[in-house]
């Protein structure tokens, strides 16, 4: 399917202009799970003043800014991605007064705030579908297939798997591309575009700095809502354009939202962004939500979904840096988040190639976000009994390791969702006084932030100072890079004043030392003339 580009977008800034106004281009923004971050009130469930109570730990670790992930008041059928109304906090995570609080000390300690915004779909609970006469209007009801309408309209799959139509009882079906209890908005209804730009400015006039906004490339369907016609469950990421994701339509929604959100910004003397949640299929796609009249960021899925190699490493690199750069955009970098396997586990090589894929990541051009836990260098949880999980995902997907994740890999999304540990030798490790919803695994004392802080080898300690050096050194974050030679299997590349060098093979590599060594996440070995850099590492110099 071709898609045609029809309105045009303001020509772009120029690039790598360095660290230039917008504060997102180069800032580090840490994802906090708010269920699984730290517990208040002993309930087992992470909640917002347990969040607040340990905002020092993000200030310590040298972040700028936090995203919480849904709070609003929800049956939770997917963690809170199922939202029923978008103006008031689950009283399982606390009040509105606590979002409040929390916003506040935040911004007290120097961080800014981004909060999730879910347009794509509400809970089945929410008052619009609720009413039938409401909710004919606002979401996408079709009739059935088959003489007696006993059929789905259409071919679809969720992506949690099974069909992505559920029938009323009335007899008609509704869409929803995930769980049946979070039905598709219609977003050819004008209210439902003037419903959501009031939630946005209900959550600016409590003081947030930005939203991530949760599946931004799915709220236009194409028209006629047609068949795919050959059976495939919908993968978030994949090389086809499918007609539920990633139309072309969806930008119209985006480049409103950024006039509102700059609007707000310029009266309130601030910066406002939005950060879109979008699995498009190629880096040239995702650079389209971030034109300059559209969202400011989006997570760059590609790096993330990237094997530990190289020419691949590499090949990613350069597609997403000459993307987003011909629209004017950084690049954001991510890893891990709460939809996917942990990188410890995921890329195969354990905690070595986790903390060089690290800091690899923060070497790039542009910004980056952090998904709670991995500075600790927690792997995935793999051996979660099945009663305790709550993935919709994993019920809905037949329970079976090969079955559609949203993440597009292997796995359900419980195993990265394990509560925190903080601190103590034994579960829950102060992530609260009552235990925690999935439980901890009983070898996670030496991971704990009190445990790791002050060893210089810990996790901890290297996400601490690769923060503070990209603060202190005006060559990281925006701005240029060039590669630089290097043996087959290493990366190595420039940014002003600093090289960076990652060594993707398993064994030990030797370099003539490019210049004095800034950090290393395995220790460097060498004398004058050769520097020993070992397998699975990424290591920064001073040039
Ligand atoms: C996004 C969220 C994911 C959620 C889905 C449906 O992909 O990150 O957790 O299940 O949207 O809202």
């Amino acid at each position: 399917m071709t898609q045609e580009l029809t309105s045009p977008s303001p020509a772009p800034q120029a690039p790598g202009t360095g660290r230039g106004p917008g504060w997102w281009r180069d800032a580090v923004i840490y994802q906090v799970y708010v269920r699984s971050f730290a517990d208040s009130d002993g309930d087992g469930v992470g909640d917002l003043r347990g969040a607040r109570a340990r905002l020092p730990h993000l200030k310590d670790l040298g972040v700028d800014a936090v995203w919480l992930t849904p709070f609003y008041a929800s049956p939770q059928a997917d963690g809170g991605y199922d939202v029923a109304d978008y103006r008031a906090v689950d009283p399982l995570f606390g009040s509105l007064q606590d979002a409040d609080d929390l916003i506040r000390t935040a911004h007290d300690l120097g961080l800014r705030v981004i909060v999730d915004i879910v347009p794509n779909h509400t809970s089945d609970r929410h008052p619009w579908f609720q009413d039938p006469e409401l909710a004919r209007e606002r979401y996408l009801f079709r009739p059935g297939k088959g003489e007696n309408g006993e059929l789905p309209p259409n071919d679809w799959e969720s992506v949690f798997g099974g069909p992505a139509w559920t029938r009323t009882d009335r007899g008609d079906w509704y869409l929803h591309l995930f769980a049946p209890e979070q039905p598709d908005l219609n977003w050819d209804n004008p209210e439902v575009h003037a419903e959501f730009e009031a939630i946005l400015r209900f959550w600016l006039d409590l003081g947030v700095d930005g939203f991530r906004v949760d599946v931004a490339h799915g709220m236009v369907k194409a028209p006629g809502l047609p068949d795919i016609g050959h059976g495939q469950q919908a993968k978030l990421i994949g090389n086809q354009v499918l007609p539920f994701f990633d139309q072309d339509g969806v930008h119209t929604i985006h480049r409103a939202w950024r006039r509102l959100l700059d609007g707000y910004g310029e009266a309130h003397g601030k910066q406002v962004v939005g950060v879109a949640e979008a699995w498009a299929p190629t880096a040239e796609r995702l650079a389209l939500y971030v034109r300059p009249d559209e969202l400011h960021q989006a997570f760059n899925f590609q790096f993330l979904n990237a094997p530990w190699e190289a020419g691949a490493l590499r090949e990613v690199i350069d597609a997403s840096l000459a993307a987003t750069t011909s629209v004017g955009a950084p690049t954001t970098w991510v890893l891990s988040n709460h939809d996917v396997v942990r990188h410890t586990t995921r890329l195969g090589g354990g905690l070595d190639r986790a903390r060089a894929a690290t800091l690899l990541m923060l070497a790039l051009p542009g910004s980056a976000y952090l998904y709670q836990g991995e500075e600790l260098g927690l792997p995935e949880v793999t051996d979660l009994p099945d009663e305790v999980r709550q993935d919709p995902a994993f019920f809905r997907g037949g329970r079976t390791a090969g079955a559609a994740a949203t993440s597009g890999q292997n796995g359900f999304r419980d195993g990265c969702r394990v509560p925190l540990p903080w601190s103590g030798e034994l579960p829950p490790y102060g992530f609260g006084d009552g235990g925690s919803w999935l439980p901890q695994p009983g070898d996670w004392a030496a991971l704990t932030v009190e445990a790791q802080t002050g060893d210089p080898a810990s996790t901890l300690e290297l996400y601490r100072t690769a923060l503070a050096l990209r603060h202190r050194l005006p060559g990281l974050g925006d701005g240029e890079m060039s590669w630089a030679p290097a043996p087959d299997g290493v990366l190595a590349f420039t940014r002003p004043g600093v090289l960076c060098a990652v060594n993707t093979l398993g064994h030990d590599v030797e370099l003539p030392p490019p210049g004095a060594l800034l950090l290393a996440s395995a220790p460097v070995t060498g004398n004058g003339a050769a520097a020993v850099l070992p397998g699975d590492s990424c290591t920064w110099w001073a040039i």
